[in-house]
């Protein structure tokens, strides 16, 4: 029988669909509410020892539409991580546990470049009960300031340091979340893997500058008339994550196959979920998503993700994961593969307005050209 169960570093998920760290698992009520509607797990909203200093601002979010219809496809926020008391949050895990004790709950946790400060959030983290956490190594705005977040996880010998230290002391599973604001990902991921952490989430959001008001001259979000870079995420990022978990995916597979990868970014359907499965990932996380389709949205992922499986003959989510990676190749690959193929189809009439070389380019056909070579 196909089924979405699945076992993740020991967690065991009824699917493998999880919530992301944000507004979505920001407290115990829709922690629990998540878990109602049958997400697998839910990564809750970054906590740290001492919120006093998180204060957010109003508007925080900007937003990118289609030209042709109202979808929106972009999301920048300047959000912080939680602004609620340790205190009140070691009681929201204990309350999520006591209603939900079968629920995957996995702590995000962000703390300075303080060896004592992460030994203390992981341990009463784990005395309240929590399944398993994820390093925040990768907000892109607000904390960096204090040298937190992508701080961090821009520079792979400090995150590899902390991930020491969080895993002298963890008990239960960890996962360093990355932050794609880096030239290559693999140095961060082979730092975190090299510490010991038990799988990588990525991605966190791209920095970025969401637009800029043409009446106002003001850029976006505008607060009290001024604004500063935030983080994208939503659909526009999906393309960014998928090639970000193919690298971390590959990375895995040939150094370190115990390991495992959580893909994040862009999620909404059953469709891209396989997808990032395909290219290597034990479990997709949403966060945008829920913030624009709410927290039933899982239950068609979920019958997507089913079809697509039920349609290729998979029976479980190791059936296909990473199936798609052994199809990654050099562009010199791609053009020696081409050249066979071409000369074992000579004789075949060519397409009209097919670009061979760049002396083909027509400006008379150069949009039906452009579209030949998407289509191939
Ligand atoms: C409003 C908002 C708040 C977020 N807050 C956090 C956070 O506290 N901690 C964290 O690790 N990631 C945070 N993220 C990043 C998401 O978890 C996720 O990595 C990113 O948005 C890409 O996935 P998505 O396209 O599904 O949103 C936040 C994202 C959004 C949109």
């Amino acid at each position: 029988m196909t089924t979405l169960a699945t076992t993740i570093n020991g967690m065991r998920l009824p699917n493998p669909f999880v919530i992301g760290s944000g507004p979505p698992g920001t407290n115990a009520n829709v922690i629990c509410k998540a878990f109602d509607e049958g997400w697998g797990a839910v990564v809750c909203k970054t906590v740290s020892l001492d919120s006093s200093k998180v204060v957010n601002v109003q508007p925080r979010y900007g937003r990118l539409r289609s030209r042709t219809s109202d979808e929106i496809y972009g999301w920048e926020n300047i959000e912080l991580i939680s602004d609620r008391d340790f205190g009140v949050w070691i009681d929201d895990f204990k309350r999520v546990k006591d209603r939900h004790p079968e629920g995957c709950l996995i702590a995000s946790v962000m703390e300075e470049f303080n060896r004592d400060a992460w030994h203390e959030i992981v341990g009463r983290c784990e005395e309240a009960g929590v399944d398993g956490f994820e390093l925040n190594l990768s907000c892109p705005h607000g904390l960096p300031e204090r040298k937190m977040g992508s701080a961090m996880g821009e520079n792979p010998e400090i995150l590899r340091e902390v991930c020491e230290w969080v895993m002298q002391v963890a008990t239960r599973p960890v996962w360093a979340k990355l932050t794609p604001n880096v030239t290559k990902i693999e140095a961060p991921a082979r730092a975190g893997l090299l510490a010991g952490c038990d799988g990588i989430s990525a991605i966190n959001t791209l920095r970025s500058v969401i637009g800029v008001d043409l009446e106002t001259l003001r850029p976006e979000p505008t607060v009290e008339g001024y604004s500063t870079p935030g983080g994208y995420s939503s659909r526009a990022v999906m393309p960014i994550a998928l090639r970000m978990c193919m690298e971390i995916a590959s990375l895995i597979r040939d150094e370190f196959p115990s390991r495992t990868l959580s893909g994040i970014g862009g999620i909404e359907t059953g469709a891209d979920a396989a997808q990032f499965i395909l290219l290597g990932c034990q479990s997709v996380q949403v966060c945008t998503g829920v913030m624009k389709l709410g927290y039933r949205s899982v239950q068609p992922m979920i019958d997507e993700l089913l079809a697509f499986m039920e349609r290729h003959s998979f029976q479980t989510i190791d059936d296909f994961r990473g199936h798609s990676l052994q199809y990654f190749t050099s562009h010199s690959d791609l053009v020696h593969r081409q050249a066979a193929a071409r000369a074992a189809r000579r004789g075949e009439s060519n397409r009209a307005q097919v670009v061979e070389a760049d002396t083909d380019w027509d400006g008379n056909h150069f949009v039906d050209q452009s579209d030949a070579l998407a289509r191939g």
